[in-house]
């Protein structure tokens, strides 16, 4: 089965479920300013495992791209990828244990979908602790599958330390939070014990990893394959106290590139079809072998980040200095050079980059319709690359021959050569020395603004956090983009809306400069809807419903194409004369009053024929009176 076909057979599984499949979000994340990249399916739909409906309703499935770079430097290893897609399904406020861990077995084991022997599977669970019970549910639905196929239920749980004995013993293995939680022990945001799927490959225990193997053990033998989420609790701050959600919910996600090289009985992600389409491409390129001495490490780094890369910009992240441009500056660049070392000769990154689109492209359709810009993105990219590597490595050995490294010296290879501090660090690694990163840091703030986003969190995963202040700014950018269209006409567009705890950016069509005067009518129009305290609510409707009821906003093609329905919000009273009609996914505040007082910050031109505005509000400082008029 390939990687395509595993993908689709999921979404056809869950459909037949009665799920409604939606699209992969975004790469990038919409008005959340606490992650760069999207890193796990259930982050573009907190909101609605918060509680807010979804409009597609309870049962959604996808695939979502996802980025994460927490572990760039053990790309090249044989499991470790940047870029993935992960497969979930998920059930908000609707089915919970019985159904999702049913279906998880049924699509692992049915030979009409996977296939896989039940013999070769075992699962974990959450074992308890003072915060949370056993998780005795998952126990129970589980060893009934496992019965009804044939393997005794007498086995029963395993204990502490059993080793997993193949065709018999044990099947079900609980484990502490560090194990069996998700996100994380005591990360704070939506949080619930899980149940993970594992694959038995046969493979002889390695006892470097412990004297005893079971599902957990890092030796290879077993393989995660899915890991299904009982999503019912929040923490409001790390290690704070659980409280219930109002909704119970199931959250699960399945590695692609992992499953399918498990179906496909190879030993590692990079032999599944979709690298070997790339590997054969750089075999071309560099007329080396994938499996050749040395290179298979290079072939793999290339690999990872050029993919990651295509699909990042696909989604609108161009190299840069700073952010998510930052992070695909450091995948383009770590590529090239890892070419350099296996022989490329000249350019190669967009070369690449067209496998990718080609093998991809039918399913993703955005990566085709912005193939031009992808590819002229890695061209630029590498060519301003090129033209200072040379002269970078040469000064980098020089520096290398007076001493160390030092922050300020990486600094110079960064702002003059081009150099991403974590390339100069993997260079001077490979010598046996390291550069100090909070000089480098220091260094970086002398010289510009760096928001904190970048500086502190760059390459950290995490998940969504949606505060009160980014709420309150969300829902001000929508009172914001109505109150331009009245001063400066209908014309006036949004291209870009960018949330941090601090203020609202807000891009959109404009071929002038907004005046004084007419900068202060938007504010006062804004400050007197929220004066009003008006409600903020919501409808479902399909796109030509939306376009018909004069809503504005950014009408998704990707929906449309699937038939989806979308969330229209209302500002005001939708019957009489309401203020704004925007398609958004949320989350807002329920009345404009909780806004305070907004005030723009500063106006600017942004690109051709586009201004900026970034703009703050001060949150009702009475709190609590919920009653501004
Ligand atoms: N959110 C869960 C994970 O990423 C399913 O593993």
């Amino acid at each position: 089965m390939t990687a395509s076909e595993l993908r689709q057979r999921f979404l056809d599984f869950f459909k037949e479920k009665g799920h409604a499949i939606i699209p992969s979000a975004s790469l990038i994340p919409e008005n959340d300013p606490s992650v760069l990249f999207t890193t796990a399916g259930m982050q573009p739909l907190v909101p609605y495992l918060q509680g807010q409906p979804h409009p597609m309703g309870k049962r959604i499935a996808n695939v979502q791209k996802c980025l994460r770079t927490d572990d760039i430097d053990e790309v090249g290893d044989n499991r470790h990828l940047t870029f993935f897609e992960m497969l979930g399904n998920w059930s908000l406020g609707d089915y919970f244990k019985q159904e999702a861990i049913g279906w998880s077995f049924e699509f692992l084991t049915d030979t009409k979908w996977c296939g896989i022997d039940p013999l070769m599977l075992y699962v974990t669970v959450f074992e308890g602790d003072k915060d949370a019970p056993r998780d005795d549910d998952s126990i129970g639905i589980w060893q009934a599958l496992f019965e009804v196929n044939g393997i005794a239920a007498e086995v029963g749980v395993a204990g502490k330390d059993e080793p997993a004995k193949g065709t018999h013993g044990p099947r079900v293995y609980p484990y502490p939070k560090a194990k069996n939680w998700w996100p994380g022990a005591t990360a704070k945001g939506l949080c619930g014990p899980d149940t993970e799927m594992f694959y038995d490959t046969g493979r002889k225990h390695d006892p470097t990893f412990g004297k005893v193997c079971h599902p957990n053990c890092d030796c290879g033998r077993f393989v995660e394959i899915w890991n299904d989420v009982f999503m019912q609790f929040k923490r409001e701050t790390d290690g704070g106290p659980l409280t219930s959600l109002p909704i119970k919910n199931v959250d699960t996600g399945m590695g692609l590139e992992r499953m399918a090289a498990m179906l496909q009985g190879v030993e590692t992600v990079f032999d599944t079809e979709t690298f070997q389409v790339m590997f054969n491409a750089l075999e071309e390129l560099s007329g080396k072998k994938y499996a050749s001495r040395g290179a298979e490490r290079s072939f793999r780094i290339i690999a990872d980040h050029l993919r990651a890369a295509t699909f990042a910009i696909g989604d609108g992240a161009v190299p840069s200095n700073v952010q998510q441009g930052y992070v695909v500056r450091r995948l383009i660049r770590r590529a090239i050079r890892e070419g350099r070392k296996i022989g490329i000769k000249g350019p190669f990154a967009s070369r690449v980059a067209s496998v990718v689109i080609g093998e991809f492209g039918s399913f993703y359709s955005e990566l085709e319709s912005k193939r031009a810009q992808i590819v002229s993105e890695m061209d630029k990219e590498e060519a301003k690359f090129e033209e200072t590597l040379e002269k970078g490595l040469k000064e980098l050995e020089r520096m290398l021959k007076e001493g160390d490294v030092t922050g300020e010296k990486a600094f110079v290879l960064y702002s003059t050569y081009g150099f991403p501090l974590e390339l100069t660090e993997e260079l001077v690694r490979e010598r046996g020395q390291s550069v100090n990163r909070s000089r480098f840091q220091a260094e970086f703030m002398k010289h510009q603004e760096l928001s904190r986003t970048s500086a502190a969190g760059m390459f950290k995963g995490g998940l969504q956090d949606t505060s009160d202040e980014c709420t309150r700014l969300h829902t001000a950018t929508h009172l914001l983009h109505r109150a331009l269209k009245n001063v400066l006409g209908e014309h006036v567009e949004q291209k870009g809306s960018n949330i941090t705890r601090e203020r609202l950016r807000f891009d959109f069509t404009h071929s002038a400069k907004v005046t004084k005067e007419q900068l202060k009518e938007v504010e006062d129009i804004v400050n007197d809807a929220i004066r009003r305290d008006l409600p903020v609510t919501y409808k479902i409707m399909d796109m030509d419903e939306a376009k018909k009821a004069g809503a504005i906003g950014l009408f998704e093609d990707r929906y449309a194409q699937v038939g989806g329905k979308i969330n229209v919000y209302v500002v005001g009273d939708d019957k009489t004369d309401y203020f704004s009609k925007e398609i958004c996914g949320g989350p807002h505040v329920g009345k404009t009053g909780e806004l305070g007082s907004f005030k723009i910050q500063k106006e600017e031109a942004c690109s051709a024929g586009i201004r900026r505005i970034k703009a703050t509000v001060t949150g009702n400082l009475e709190q609590g009176t919920g009653n501004g008029s």
